[in-house]
């Protein structure tokens, strides 16, 4: 049974669809056992304790540095048996240490099809209104393992959506996170299900049988 951990700093839309998934039966290999915001009045945090689930806020602020912070979050990890990191949402950079405690073992989804409209600053309502603005025919969700640059390790599942000359950032945020809530379950099930295998050569995943 795969361990994972969902860190999250918003709404937790992403953190529901999963969380369905696993109580549906769909990612038979998997279960939550711990779910962690930097911000308090997090959505996610009100869904996990609604389904009983352990949750921690855990903020950098009253820490001295953000080696101490990486240490804190890597005891909690240890302390709950954490073997699988999940970012649905969360705001705030993995210091280099969790990400090599966890390397390629930490997912997180992006709205748009990366590489493009990823990077620093490229988020939430950022990257539907540079998609429009640079007339972009088609959009979508990335799933990728994370790594010490941002939107940057290797990509696990990708999905386009069309975007229509009507659209506004804010249509097309809405179709791009309806496919991020079917793709995110999904790419955790191939996690659990030992599918993703990650060339380290190329830094690629090389198998992902569907
Ligand atoms: C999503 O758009 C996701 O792509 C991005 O953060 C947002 C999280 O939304 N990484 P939610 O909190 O899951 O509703």
């Amino acid at each position: 049974m795969l361990n994972i951990a969902v860190l999250g700093s918003g709404t937790g839309s992403n953190f529901r669809a999963i969380l369905s998934a696993i109580q549906q039966g769909k990612i038979p290999r998997a279960r939550i056992c711990l779910v962690v915001s930097n911000n308090s009045n997090a959505g996610i945090l009100e869904i996990a304790r609604a389904n009983s689930l352990p949750v921690i806020h855990l903020s950098q602020k009253p820490f001295e540095s953000e080696e101490d912070f990486a240490d804190a979050l890597l005891s909690t990890f240890a302390a709950h048996g954490v073997m699988f990191v999940v970012l649905a949402g969360y705001m705030k950079r993995l210091h280099p240490r969790v990400i090599a405690a966890y390397r390629n073992r930490i997912l997180n989804i992006h709205p748009a099809l990366l590489p493009a409209y990823g990077g620093q600053g490229m988020y939430g309502m950022r990257v539907h209104q540079a998609v429009i603005a640079a007339g972009e025919k088609y959009s979508g969700a990335t799933v990728h393992l994370v790594d010490e640059e941002y939107d940057h390790g290797p990509i696990v599942l990708q999905q386009r959506v069309d975007v229509s000359p009507d659209d506004t950032p804010e249509s097309l945020a809405a179709k791009v996170l309806a496919v991020e809530h079917a793709l995110f379950p999904e790419a955790i099930r191939l996690f659990a299900e030992g599918k993703v295998v990650v060339d380290e050569t190329s830094r690629e995943v090389v198998r992902s049988a569907l």
